[in-house]
């Protein structure tokens, strides 16, 4: 598994503010998409192209499109919602699916609610979206899903990621899948109720109240 924690003073900046405790939703939803954007340039990197025949104005010229079938992007139900816009401006002709998934507060435990995702994922580049990767259970099942229809190249997108939460992920997912952590920041730890700190509060409830 590949981490990559995103050094760049516009992310440290816009993160400072969205883990300020005094920022209201508005400010916060806004500030998660430009985030998003961001990372998403870094976790576009290895994103599959072909070469594509073209005439410029002047001449013919072979360039680079995104390769078929396009990248699947999967923002895990609720609060990576608040992240697909800002992966789609970048990535605007990816398909998007859908899981939810939410984690028991006392157990910390995860259940599935929904999923929308073709039944097929063979061959398919996977852009996860989750904020937060706390104790790591919601994308390991998240990848798990993913891997079981036949994706093998995954890369899961969060703002902040804890580093016990990294190291179970990185346990417990299969060796044949291709996993990519690209995150805002690696935090300190987590708490004994399972929230990251320093943090920034539970994201699903800070974007959408
Ligand atoms: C939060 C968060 C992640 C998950 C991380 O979601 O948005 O999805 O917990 O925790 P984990 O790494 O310990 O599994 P939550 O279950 O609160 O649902 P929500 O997105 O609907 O708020």
């Amino acid at each position: 598994m590949r981490v990559l924690e995103i050094d760049h003073p516009l992310v440290a900046h816009k993160l400072t503010v969205l883990r300020d405790k005094t920022t209201h939703s508005s400010v916060f939803r806004q500030l998660a998409d430009e985030l998003v954007t961001l990372l998403a340039y870094e976790a576009t990197r290895n994103v599959r192209v072909s070469p594509a025949e073209i005439e410029t104005p002047v001449t013919a010229m072979t360039g680079t499109k995104l390769a078929n079938p396009k990248p699947m992007v999967v923002p895990i139900l609720r609060a990576g919602l608040g992240m697909l816009h800002g992966l789609t401006t970048l990535l605007p002709t990816a398909e998007v699916g859908f899981l939810g998934m939410v984690r028991n507060e006392e157990t910390l435990e995860v259940t599935t609610y929904a999923n929308r995702l073709p039944e097929d994922l063979t061959g398919r580049q996977c852009f996860v979206l989750d904020p937060m990767l706390a104790t790591g259970h919601t994308l390991i099942a998240s990848v798990n899903y993913l891997h079981e229809r036949g994706a093998r190249d995954i890369t899961c997108v969060t703002l902040l990621s804890a580093p016990e939460g990294l190291k179970t992920l990185e346990a417990a997912i299969d060796s044949s899948v291709d996993l990519t952590v690209v995150t805002a920041a690696i935090d300190e730890k987590l708490n004994e109720k399972g929230y990251i700190v320093p943090g920034l509060g539970d994201a699903g409830d800070r974007l959408f109240g």
